[in-house]
Formats: structure tokens, C-alpha cells, sequence
């Protein structure tokens, strides 16, 4: 899947759907984070014009994600809550604290990993969720997220160069793979 060197444990798939309310919760924020760190992005490289437009569309996108799942919260009854740490997303992070002064590439590389991940989990949920709207809305948000991982990884290329974009992608790809096989399976997206 993607830029994806492992596939997600089977056991997720139950776990999620044992417990879809609680993904839900999570799904939120993170359909909140990618919004905010797209715009983090524009705010922080407005001297890039195609990043701009195409991250301020991408913020939009994700903005309305969140209005979805917040719908989807609120037909079910539930009500969002603060968010759980992120250890994913942290220790994403800390995985290219090895190198320094390509600050931008590694934080394209970031989105476009958890993008991958978000989408293949997404796939999983439209294959298996429990109704045909879940199942559609998932296949949709799976899409959604298809692209984005691709925008992330064609952003890092034209800005980075092809090889060493791809380079970097593949080595957090690898890096990612082992912090997800340390941990548990959960009722997350990720
Ligand atoms: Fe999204
Ligand atoms: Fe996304």
C-alpha cells in the first residue's frame, strides 16, 4: 500500500470494528491534526507557491473531514473529547531526529507516511465496517487520503529531488513499520 513497507496487524480490523465508537473519537483529531499541520506548513513555507495551494486545499479537505466524523459522533450520540497522547505521530517524528537541516523534507515525509497508514486502515474499514454508509464513507475518505499521501511524496520530490525524497520516504517507511509492530493494537486509527 503506498509508501508502506508493512501491512497493519489483522488483529486491527476486530479491534476496530469491536469498538468503532472509540475510533471515531480518535479518527477526529486526527482529521484535526493533518488540517492544522497543513496549514502549520503554509504558514511556515509561504514562499513555496505550489506547496501553498495545493496544502491550503488540503487544509480544506481535512477541515471537512472533520465536519464529517463530527456528524457521524453526533449520530451515534457521542461527543468528541480531548485527545489521547499521540505516540504514532511522536515517535514518527523522532525517527529522523537523526539528521539535521532538511527540516521540510522530513516533515512532507511525516505527513505522507501517516497519510499511507490512515489510508490503508481506511480501505480496511470500507471493506468491513458494519453498513453500507460506513462502508462508502470510508471508501471515500480511503481516496482522499490516497492522494494526499501522493501530494506529500510529490511535494518532498520536487523540492528535494526524486532520489532523495524517495530515499527519505523509504527509510521513515521502514522506521514506521517497526514502531507500529511495538504497538498495541488498539481501537485507533492509529
Ligand atoms: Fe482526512
Ligand atoms: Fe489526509
Amino acid at each position: 500500500m503506498l509508501a508502506l513497507v508493512s501491512s497493519t496487524d489483522p488483529r486491527w480490523v476486530d479491534v476496530a470494528l469491536g469498538d468503532l465508537d472509540a475510533v471515531l473519537v480518535d479518527h477526529l483529531h486526527c482529521e484535526l491534526k493533518a488540517a492544522s499541520n497543513a496549514t502549520a506548513l503554509v504558514t511556515r513555507y509561504v514562499y513555496h507557491p505550489r506547496l501553498v495551494r495545493e496544502l491550503a486545499e488540503l487544509a480544506r479537505e481535512e477541515l471537512s473531514h472533520v465536519g464529517q466524523v463530527h456528524d457521524e459522533l453526533a449520530r451515534r450520540g457521542l461527543s468528541a473529547r480531548p485527545p489521547d497522547e499521540d505516540a504514532y505521530a511522536r515517535a514518527l517524528r523522532r525517527a529522523l531526529d537523526d539528521r539535521k537541516g532538511e527540516p521540510l523534507l522530513d516533515r512532507l515525509a511525516v505527513a505522507s507516511i501517516i497519510e499511507a497508514r490512515s489510508c490503508e486502515r481506511f480501505q480496511l474499514l470500507s471493506l468491513h465496517a458494519p453498513t453500507p454508509a460506513l462502508r462508502a464513507w470510508y471508501h471515500d475518505l480511503f481516496a482522499s487520503e490516497a492522494r494526499h499521501c501522493r501530494l506529500f511524496a510529490s511535494l518532498a520530490e520536487e523540492l528535494h529531488g526524486e532520489d532523495r525524497a524517495r530515499e527519505r520516504i523509504r527509510t521513515l517507511a521502514e522506521r514506521e513499520a517497526e514502531i507500529l509492530s511495538k504497538m498495541p493494537v488498539l481501537p485507533r486509527v492509529h
